[in-house]
C-alpha cells in the first residue's frame, strides 16, 4: 500500500511544479475561432454561466477533474478544492478510489461531503480495477464518500510506462457496460490525457454510455509524469519510452467535436483547459462543461484557495466576455455560436467516421 501512497504525493508534488505539460502538441481549441457580434444587444450582467449537468444545476460549466486521494497531503487537496467547488457552484471529481479498496481508513482522505455538501460530486475508479471488483463493491466505495455519480477512468498510455503498471486492458468494455447497467448512479467515462476518439466513443455508445468526460491532450501529460519518476528511479529503458511517448493523444478540441457526433449526452472537456476562452471553445465544440485539473492544483500549491477562487474569477471573467461578444445570453447560446476552424483541427477532422 505505501507504494500507492508513495506514487500519489509523487504525482501531486510534479504536477504542481514540475514540466510535465505536453510538450509541441496542444489542444487545439486555439484553432477555434468565433464570429465577432458587433451589436451584441445584452448587458454583461445578461450573461448567465448556469448549466446542467448530469441532472445537477452548476453556476457555472465548470468541473474540478478528478486529482487524488489515498494519503494526508491528498486529503488536503480534496477538500481545499471540494470547498472551492462549492462555494462556486462546480463540480468537483476525487481521484482513483482504489486506495479505498485496498487498505482499510483512507475514506477521509477521499470524504468532502462535509466541505460540498451541495456540490456535483464525482467518485473516480480506473477501468483495470473495476474489472475485478463487484458491482456490489463499487457502489459501495462511491456511497462511502457520498459522490453522485462514478468516473471510471481509462489510461493505458500512462500505465505502460509507470513501473508495475497495468499491462493487460481487456475485458473494458464489458466491465463498463456492466457498471452502466447495474450501478444506481450515472457512470461517466473518462480518460486522463489522451483523448477520447470517435470509435471509441460509438463503441461506449452502443453499449448504453451517456457520459463522457475527454481528458484529451494538450494539458497535462500522463505519460510526461510517469517519464519523470522513472527518470528520478534511473529505469533508463521506460524512461526512453515515455520520451517517445510524452506527447502521444487525441487533442482535447478534436475529441471534444467527436463526442458529439457520436451521440454522448454530457461531455466534459477536460484537458489542457487554461483559461476562459478555451472554456467558451470547448462549447462551442459540443461540451457540456469543462474540466480543469493541474492548473486548480497548481494555483492552490501557490497561493491556496484565495489562488484558486482567482484563478477561476478569471475564467468566468473570460467565458463571460467571449460570451457577450457572441450574443450569447446563455450557455445553450454559445454552444450554438457559429465558429471557424483552423488548418491542423480540420484535418483531424477529416478522418472519416462511422456513426
Ligand atoms: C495530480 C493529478 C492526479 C490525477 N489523478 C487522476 C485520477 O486519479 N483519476 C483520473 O481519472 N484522472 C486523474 N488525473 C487526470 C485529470 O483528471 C485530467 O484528466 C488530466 O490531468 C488533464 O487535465 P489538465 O490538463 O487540466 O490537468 C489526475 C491529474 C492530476 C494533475
Amino acid at each position: 500500500m505505501s507504494s500507492i501512497s508513495d506514487r500519489k504525493d509523487d504525482h501531486l508534488t510534479l504536477c504542481a511544479s514540475k514540466p510535465v505539460g505536453f510538450r509541441t502538441k496542444t489542444t487545439l481549441l486555439e484553432e477555434v475561432q468565433f464570429v465577432h457580434n458587433a451589436l451584441p444587444e445584452l448587458a454583461v450582467s445578461d450573461v448567465s454561466l448556469e448549466t446542467r449537468l448530469l441532472k445537477w444545476t452548476l453556476r457555472a460549466p465548470i468541473v474540478i477533474a478528478g486529482m487524488t486521494g489515498g494519503t494526508p497531503e491528498a486529503a488536503r487537496v480534496n477538500r481545499s478544492l471540494a470547498q472551492v467547488a462549492e462555494q462556486r457552484g462546480y463540480a468537483f471529481g476525487v481521484g482513483s478510489q482504489r486506495a479505498m479498496h485496498v487498505s482499510e481508513g483512507r475514506d477521509q482522505t477521499y470524504a468532502v461531503r462535509d466541505v460540498a455538501p451541495s456540490a456535483l460530486i464525482l467518485g473516480n475508479i480506473g477501468v483495470v480495477q473495476a474489472r475485478e471488483l463487484s458491482t456490489a463493491r463499487i457502489e459501495e466505495l462511491v456511497q462511502r464518500i457520498g459522490a453522485d455519480a462514478l468516473c471510471v477512468h481509462l489510461n493505458p498510455a500512462m500505465e505502460l510506462i509507470q513501473k508495475g503498471g497495468d499491462r493487460d486492458f481487456r475485458l473494458g468494455l464489458e466491465t463498463i457496460k456492466r457498471l452502466v447497467n447495474e450501478l444506481d448512479r450515472p457512470v461517466v467515462i473518462k480518460e486522463t490525457g489522451c483523448g477520447l476518439s470517435h470509435d471509441v466513443a460509438m463503441r461506449l455508445h452502443a453499449i448504453g454510455v451517456q457520459h463522457v468526460d475527454v481528458s484529451g491532450a494538450g494539458g497535462t501529460s500522463w505519460v510526461g509524469v510517469e517519464t519523470m519518476r522513472a527518470e528520478n528511479a534511473h529505469d533508463n529503458q521506460t524512461a526512453a519510452l515515455g520520451d517517445l511517448l510524452w506527447d502521444w493523444g487525441i487533442p482535447t478540441g478534436v475529441s471534444t467535436f467527436w463526442m458529439r457526433s457520436a451521440g454522448m449526452q454530457t461531455v466534459i472537456a477536460t484537458g489542457g483547459i487554461a483559461h476562459g476562452l478555451d472554456v467558451a471553445r470547448a462549447l462551442a465544440l459540443g461540451a457540456t462543461a469543462a474540466g480543469v485539473a493541474r492548473p486548480a492544483l497548481q494555483a492552490l500549491h501557490d497561493g491556496g484557495t484565495d489562488a484558486v477562487h482567482a484563478l477561476f474569477e478569471g475564467v468566468e471573467t473570460q467565458l463571460r466576455a467571449a460570451m457577450l461578444l457572441t450574443g450569447s445570453k446563455t450557455v445553450f447560446d454559445l454552444q450554438k455560436a457559429r465558429v471557424v476552424l483552423g488548418p491542423t483541427l480540420r484535418e483531424w477532422l477529416k478522418l472519416p467516421v462511422d456513426s
